[in-house]
């Protein structure tokens, strides 16, 4: 079964990330999560984007805040694809600083970067991603976006 790996640059990321590890715990998605700092655990982070492949991991959903190098540096050692999360953390300016860090990446190291706390939409792409090779995780995306579609609906119609 596929994996999806959450990583995370510090604790203090975790309230923001922890809309992803809900989403696919709703879509009853394998996954782990791990603190990885780009610039205090650089060992870690190394090791982490040379090995998460062999582990059972499909997919790298990575946050940071401020100077947000791990999402790029992870892409950068990973030959899986890599959905960046921007923080607006403590450190963070205004949160263009992450979205920027994570958004601007050179040309052959992608990284899809998701909106500022956009974590729960990471969760969502990582099991499309997961989806397109996998009939039940497909099934269930169509089945949440159903969802979607009959709560706009039903809105609509409260309304009238
Ligand atoms: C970034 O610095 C982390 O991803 C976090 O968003 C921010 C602040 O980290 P802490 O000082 O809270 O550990 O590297």
């Amino acid at each position: 079964m596929s994996k999806v790996g959450i990583i995370m640059g510090s604790k203090s990321d975790l309230p923001v990330m922890q809309d992803a590890i809900d989403i696919l715990k709703e879509f009853k998605i394998d996954l782990e999560v791990d603190i990885v700092s780009a610039h205090r655990t650089p060992e870690k982070l190394f090791d982490y984007g040379k090995h998460a492949h062999t582990r059972g991991i499909s997919v790298i959903i990575a946050g940071a805040g401020g100077a947000a190098h791990l999402p790029g540096m992870v892409a950068s050692l990973s030959p899986l694809p890599v959905i960046g999360v921007p923080v607006k953390s403590s450190n963070s300016i205004d949160g263009w600083d992450s979205v920027l860090s994570i958004l601007q990446m050179p040309g052959g190291v992608p990284v899809a970067t998701v909106a500022l706390n956009g974590a729960k939409n990471a969760g969502i792409l990582a099991a499309q991603i997961l989806g397109a090779s996998n009939k039940t995780i497909c099934d269930t995306i169509i089945a949440y976006k159903e969802g979607l579609k009959t709560k706009v609906l039903a809105s609509s119609k409260d309304l009238q």
